[in-house]
């Protein structure tokens, strides 16, 4: 079985103190940072875009995990590439051309991933996923925290198991310590989690999911 990670979603931070929230997430344990970039119109909510991620990338070695909620997300590639990601993530729904978005990715020495919305089938990453570092399973429709986990990702998440042993799989949207469980079991080897991490002693909440 893969290491389990903990991926704390700056989502939930406190906006106003971003530089202290990144560090204290850190010394809780987090190794890696997902950061929600939304556009307003691939899903129904504006977060921040690379500005925010290079202001933050001096006070942390997390690895930055940009899960970007854009339509034609080819045309932040390399901006996002070049504020600090260390994988970047993009939906399969949002790109007409999801082969040379993924090569575009590589192409600024960054990690390739392709989401998939909970209304999107698994078979619509068979052409894509030999190319790929990871796939994202969204548990929740994108665009905010804090909604309720939607368990037919955990099929999903089987299914991508069943044929690949080696990749990893993120999920998320709804975690905490009982969906962990179940998420960690279908053979999720990433846990991105937002309100659940974010209330309460971080590194408590963080331990609680591994
Ligand atoms: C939702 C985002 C998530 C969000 C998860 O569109 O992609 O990363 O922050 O938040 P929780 O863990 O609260 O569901
Ligand atoms: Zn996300």
């Amino acid at each position: 079985m893969k290491k389990i990670s903990i991926a704390p979603s700056l989502l939930a931070a406190d906006f106003s103190d971003l530089k202290n929230e990144v560090k204290n997430i850190e010394l809780a344990g987090a190794t890696h940072l997902h950061l929600d970039i939304m556009d307003g119109d691939f899903v129904p909510n504006i977060s921040f875009g690379p500005m925010v991620i290079k202001a933050i990338r001096p006070y942390t070695n997390m690895i930055f995990d940009v899960h970007v909620m854009v339509s034609n997300p080819e045309r932040y590639i390399e901006d996002i590439a070049k504020a600090g990601a260390d994988s970047i993530t993009i939906h399969i729904e949002a790109t007409k051309h999801i082969d040379r978005a993924v090569n575009l990715i590589k192409s600024f020495g960054c990690k390739a991933a392709v989401a998939i919305n909970p209304g999107t089938a698994v078979s619509s990453l068979d052409a894509i996923i030999d190319s790929l570092d990871m796939v994202l399973v969204m548990s929740v429709n994108p665009g905010f925290g804090g909604q309720k986990f939607i368990p037919k990702a955990l099929d999903k998440i089987k299914e991508i198991r069943e044929k690949y042993k080696d990749i990893d799989i993120e999920i998320d949207g709804g975690i905490n310590n009982e969906t962990a469980i179940l998420a960690k079991s279908a053979g999720a080897n990433i846990l991105v989690a937002g309100s659940y991490v974010f209330s309460g002693n971080y590194k408590e909440k963080i331990e609680s999911l591994k």
